[in-house]
């Protein structure tokens, strides 16, 4: 489905959300810092004012993300919760509204032991709820969201190379990790943009770098937006 002008799927405004999980958020010369960098300029030249641009950095203290607690397992029901819990509760909730609001996701994150950085596993652990992401049925779950309503770009950076070298082929476990947790939420398409083999003191650092945020700017640009 084509979007016309500053028109979305809901009828309202564009909202973009551009989420960072890099634990060194405020160091502009890491690699998917710098990514997230290009990919906002880009976003905000195209989107010149139609809509808004939310960014959030999950390792930015000022930025609560819950954590998978016994508290959080145990009182799920906002009438018997403690002060402490209902903060859990409700940054959740406000975390869920933005992802859902969200017509178009940007995320950004360094590759960590072949996953997603520990912070961004706990993001998506507040987002993977049911009846808000998902819903169980009796034939299984179903997602709530969809292709139409939601498109994800990931861009990830990483230390080795996962489609050349045969060691990593098999650990490359995150993209696989972030297809599946989408399409358990009904969003079936997953854009991956790489800066790939950046450690790998035989490769040219910044001959990736400058391949990625050409792949990156070309892909925003191509969007139908
Ligand atoms: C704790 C930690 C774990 C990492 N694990 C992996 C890994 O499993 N695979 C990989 O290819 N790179 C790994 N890396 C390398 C980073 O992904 C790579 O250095 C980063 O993407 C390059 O960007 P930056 O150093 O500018 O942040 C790891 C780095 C750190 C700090």
């Amino acid at each position: 489905m084509e979007l016309q002008n500053n028109e979305t799927n809901r009828g309202g405004t564009m909202n973009i959300l551009q989420l960072m999980a890099h634990p060194e958020y405020n160091n502009q010369k890491r690699a998917a810092n710098r990514l997230a960098d290009v990919g906002l300029k880009t976003l905000q030249e195209k989107l010149n004012g139609r809509g808004t641009i939310e960014v959030l950095n999950v390792y930015d203290p000022n930025n609560f993300i819950p954590q998978i607690t016994a508290d959080t397992l145990n009182f799920t029901n906002p009438k018997e919760m403690t002060t402490e819990r209902l903060k859990k509760h409700e940054a959740q909730y406000k975390l869920i509204r933005q992802w859902k609001s969200a017509d178009y996701i940007y995320i950004y994150m360094p590759l960590h032991n072949w996953n997603v950085p520990a912070k961004f596993k706990d993001y998506l652990d507040n987002i993977l709820t049911a009846g808000e992401t998902f819903k169980y049925t009796e034939s299984g779950s179903v997602g709530l969201m969809s292709d139409e309503t939601s498109k994800v770009t990931f861009i990830l950076t990483s230390g080795s190379e996962y489609e050349t070298n045969y060691r990593y082929v098999n650990l490359d476990i995150a993209p696989q990790y972030m297809r599946g947790v989408l399409h358990m939420m009904g969003i079936n398409q997953m854009k991956l943009i790489r800066a790939q083999g950046l450690d790998m003191s035989t490769n040219d650092k910044e001959e990736i770098m400058k391949s990625a945020e050409k792949e990156l700017v070309d892909y925003i640009n191509s969007q139908s937006f």
